[in-house]
């Protein structure tokens, strides 16, 4: 059966104590929302609904291309009702799949599990078993074991609360079935609200097979409703995310201490420092090694190559044997060659290194193509920018910089020419010659320090 998925995102999160719409709230950098869109999409369902209230366009707007179709609840009153906001756009063959904006680690693997298992004349729910189940709905179960209907913690008499078995919410029904239930729920209850869990009585009535699958751990449906859950939810995603890099092979230093938001891959024996941070796409080659509180987003790191500690790399490319940092900056744009060295205190944007070269201290290089084994000294800028455009400086292989130089571009120094130090370069440096633009260096004898007169 084709599958809609329903994702619920309309509730407003008050226990956030936030401006920000709770399905919003950044898990690894991105939103609460964005996990659970993208673990629908593994399931390739026709078509995801979204059901948004509170902070409206605000959440639409979070999503702006991602082929989503919006249902809007003006008014929250309760699951049943948000669901039923999706039905009419929804095909009676399909399986609905109802997951919550705010449950954000539920694996696709079990998603699938409970899919299978929903079809014509059958339900599942996603059921979980916690050591404290205050607070949730309880499976109630019948003398054979069969799932018979689920109570609110509201509405739950003391036997049914010491029940350990939760609705976790997400379930999956067949669409013209649960259309049917889903119109004749009542309210009558302690929140005086229409439950989505309700259907189940109407489903066992009707003769459809319930199941619940029970979920393999509490932490995939861990739901977020305040910033101590949150935190939680992303101290049981890092810790996972951790877990397959060490059992690839990956060192770790302090699982606890790295955070892992991206997608990564990682040859063999990488070694990661504490308080690192990967984003987006990283690659990181054999042996590479990222020290202490570095921030690596959209890179590729080479192999052998060494980034030492607080260095700060996106949208660049390294290649094997490079040494970079402690605190460099590797902006986009930036591709280095083998066994290039970038020290501490070097900015580097939208510029190339050839094999060898060196920025080893208090640099700035943008808009830059350099050669091979260039030394480039201490104190140089590339000068790019003149207020309206930027411009390219092109530095041939074997030159050297001496420190402090202003290569106010466009310019370009020859292949093995030397710039001697202090200079302001405004013009072509020739290839294998001295050029340097300094004023001469004069001393004034008998000159004297004004001193103060004594009173
Ligand atoms: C719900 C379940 C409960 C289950 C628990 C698991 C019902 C009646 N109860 O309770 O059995 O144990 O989840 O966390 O379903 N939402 C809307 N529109 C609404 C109401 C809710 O979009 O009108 C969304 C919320 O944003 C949230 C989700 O649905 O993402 C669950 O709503 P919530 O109010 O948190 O349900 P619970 O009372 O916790
Ligand atoms: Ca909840």
């Amino acid at each position: 059966m084709p599958l809609s998925v329903v994702i619920l995102a309309a509730g407003q999160g008050k226990r956030m104590a936030s401006d920000l719409p709770k399905v919003l709230q950044p898990l690894a950098g991105r939103p609460l929302l964005a996990h659970v869109i993208d673990t629908a999409r593994l399931l390739n369902p026709a078509a995801i609904h979204v059901i948004y209230g509170h902070g409206g366009e605000r959440v639409r707007e979070a999503f702006p291309d991602a082929g989503i179709h919006w249902t809007l609840q003006a008014e929250q009153l309760g699951t049943g009702h948000a669901v039923l906001q999706a039905m009419p756009a929804i095909p009676d063959d399909h399986t609905v799949l109802v997951l919550y904006g705010d449950v954000p680690l539920v694996r696709a693997a079990t998603l699938i599990d409970l899919t299978s298992r929903a079809g014509v004349s059958s339900l599942a729910l996603l059921s979980a078993v916690l050591p404290d189940p205050a607070g949730y709905g309880r499976v109630i179960r019948d003398t054979t074991g069969r799932v018979a209907r689920v109570v609110e913690h509201k509405d739950a008499n003391h036997k049914e609360r010491a029940i350990a078995e939760v609705n976790t919410g997400l379930l999956a029904a067949p669409a013209g079935k649960l259309r049917r239930w889903l119109s004749a729920l009542g309210r009558d209850n302690a929140q005086g609200e229409y439950y989505l869990p309700d259907c189940i009585v109407a489903a066992v009535r009707d003769g459809v097979a319930v199941e619940a699958v029970v979920a393999a751990s509490a932490t995939e449906v861990l739901g977020v409703n305040d910033k101590l859950q949150l935190a939680e939810v992303e101290a049981a995603r890092r810790h996972a995310r951790a877990t397959e890099l060490m059992r690839a092979g990956v060192t770790i230093v302090d699982p606890a201490r790295v955070d892992i938001r991206g997608e990564v891959h990682c040859g063999r024996d990488v070694v990661l420092e504490i308080n690192v941070i990967l984003e987006g796409k990283v690659r990181l080659g054999d042996r590479a090694r990222i020290g202490p509180g570095s921030v690596l987003r959209d890179c590729e790191i080479g192999a052998d190559t060494e980034v030492r500690a607080h260095c700060v790399i996106e949208g660049a490319t390294t290649g094997s044997r490079c040494v970079i940092g402690p605190f460099a900056r590797l902006r986009p744009g930036t591709k280095l060659a083998d066994e290039v060295h970038v020290g501490n205190f070097v900015e580097v944007k939208n510029t190339e290194l050839g094999p060898g070269s060196k920025a080893n201290h208090l640099t700035y290089l943008g808009d830059a193509t350099i050669g091979a084994k260039v030394n480039v000294g201490a104190g140089t800028v590339t000068c790019n920018y003149d207020g309206a455009d930027k411009h390219r400086t092109t530095i041939g292989d074997g030159a050297f910089i001496g420190s402090g130089t202003m290569l106010v571009a466009p310019v370009t120094v020859g292949a093995d020419a030397t710039i001697g130090a202090g200079s302001t370069i405004t013009k072509p440096a020739p290839a294998g010659a001295l050029t340097l633009e300094r004023s001469r260096q004069q001393t004034l004898a008998g000159w004297k320090r004004p001193s103060k007169k004594p009173a």
